[in-house]
């Protein structure tokens, strides 16, 4: 993982190249207050203010400085460093005016390559462009934040192979031994008792890849609980149910929302956050053998209904069923999963936007406001009971796929409601967990959408209140 607190230094008057930061809309005007050498020189390199991310150099002696147009230097996005840090050489920068505050996340970002199966190194190897800023703990909140998020990018980015069930329990121990919290792993026949649908939905995968429940618990007794759910499919071929070629290619990804929550833990923990946290992540391949759960199947769930198997390639629902089941058992106060669990939610939102549901108003209302602040988008879908209709089973209680393609992600939602106490507030995040074009600080591949909006959450719920 990349050193991101070399990248992010105090300021102690060491010598550092200076960005001047130019709002695009007053571009002109402050071109006019410069030299005349260094307004040719912004004209040779032709900065105009009108490009996002262009920035041009100004020689000094044997040195430089920095000039890039931003949208608004007043307010920084957290990416409006990231093409700098991604194309300055080695060196120390700092802001010429004003503190980097939350673009030091994609100066941070802009240096994280995935380069574990590049035989050659590219670019990164340039060595370290460090940004220094007089704030200590912005440092300490931006370095965790381009963790977390680094995290998720290099699990999702691993190949399905090289990250199964075993190795997304590896990722939770390690927290648990970090953080000196409690790890627990259910597997096997004590899986088949009391994990039902996480059984069937990884029968069908070999030895070394059977399916487990992975908790964790930290913090103190007394706090308020909070559970953080993620669905971790290592790969979901879609199961007897067989995902098509282009619907395959990316499930090495479908255990993003593992990887989202595992993320979010490890911020909780490292902010100390009051609260007493149950991490669960169910862990299973939706593979093809014999042994596979098939089309038909009813199962019984832990929370004691049955469930029609409508499709085998809804199995993130079921996996996730029994482990909101199994949070629900501690009545904590919150319970929050991440999945990317439906094609629908994509459609409906693209790629960029999370699907958010919430069975809690001032849940929403809070979600609403945090993912502005940390620009962290995410968009409000509905839980219209309505359409648990489309739910329904012959003969079972109910089915774990809808009899219509529409509001798929609705739907979705609404099966996962039914094993969620009525009395906790719920908030469910269909994520797609990757970034499909690159921009700056965020390269093609894993991503992750949705994790700083409700970090922001926690702290503004349990930090502020
Ligand atoms: N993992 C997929 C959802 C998915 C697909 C997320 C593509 C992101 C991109 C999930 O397990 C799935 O296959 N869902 C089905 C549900 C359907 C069978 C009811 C889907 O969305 O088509
Ligand atoms: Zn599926
Ligand atoms: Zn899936």
């Amino acid at each position: 993982m990349t050193d991101f607190a070399a990248l992010l230094v105090a300021d102690r008057g060491q010598r550092a190249r200076p960005i001047h930061l130019v709002d695009k809309n007053s571009f002109e005007s402050w071109v006019k207050k410069r030299p005349a050498e260094d307004r040719a020189l912004l004209e040779a390199q032709r900065l105009d203010g009108k490009n996002a991310f262009a920035f041009a150099l100004l020689p000094r002696g044997g040195e430089f400085e920095v000039v890039s147009t931003v949208k608004d230097a007043g307010d920084l996005s957290p990416w409006c460093l990231a093409k700098l840090a991604e194309s300055l050489p080695q060196g120390v920068y700092k802001l010429a005016e004003g503190e980097p505050g939350i673009a030091s996340l994609g100066w941070l970002l802009g240096q994280h390559r995935f380069d574990d199966y590049r035989s050659k190194k590219d670019e990164a190897d340039r060595g370290p462009r460090a940004l220094v800023t007089t704030s200590a703990a912005n440092i300490e909140a931006s370095v965790r934040l381009a963790e977390a998020t680094a995290l998720v990018r290099d699990l999702v980015n691993t190949p399905a192979a090289e990250l199964g069930p075993i190795e997304l329990e590896q990722e939770v121990r390690k927290l648990a031994t970090d953080s000196g919290a409690q790890a627990r792993v259910t597997s096997g026949n004590e899986l088949a008792e009391g994990y039902p649908l996480i059984a069937a939905v990884g029968a069908a995968a070999t030895a070394a890849r059977t399916p487990r429940l992975i908790e964790l618990e930290w913090g103190k007794p007394d706090d308020p609980r909070v559970a953080i759910v993620g669905k971790g499919v290592c790969f979901d071929s879609g199961g007897l149910d067989l995902k098509s070629a282009s619907g395959m290619r990316l499930m090495k990804k479908d255990m993003g929302g593992a990887a989202h929550a595992i993320a979010l833990a490890r911020l909780i923990i490292a902010e100390r956050l009051p609260v007493r946290l149950h991490l669960l992540v169910p862990a299973v391949e939706n593979a093809v053998s014999s042994g596979a759960y098939r089309p038909g199947d009813i199962i019984k769930s832990r929370q004691g209904s049955f469930v029609e198997i409508d499709n085998t390639d809804a199995e993130g629902r079921l996996i996730l069923a029994d482990a909101l089941t199994k949070a629900g058992e501690s009545k904590p106060e919150l319970i929050v999963d991440f999945a990317t669990l439906t094609g629908a939610a994509r459609v409906a939102l693209g790629p960029d936007l999370p699907a958010f549901f919430a069975s809690d108003e001032s849940l929403a209302a809070s979600a609403a406001e945090v993912w502005k602040e940390v620009d962290d988008p995410m968009w409000r879908m509905p839980l219209w009971e309505p359409y648990d209709e489309m739910l329904k089973s012959d003969i079972a209680d109910f089915a774990n796929a809808s009899s219509s393609p529409m509001a798929g992600c609705i739907t979705a939602a609404i099966f996962l409601k039914k094993f969620v106490p009525e009395s906790t507030a719920w908030a469910h995040l269909d994520t797609f967990a990757w970034r499909e074009a690159a921009k700056p600080g965020r390269p093609k591949g894993g991503e992750a959408l949705g994790l700083r909006a409700i970090f922001a959450l926690l702290q503004r719920r349990y930090l502020h209140q």
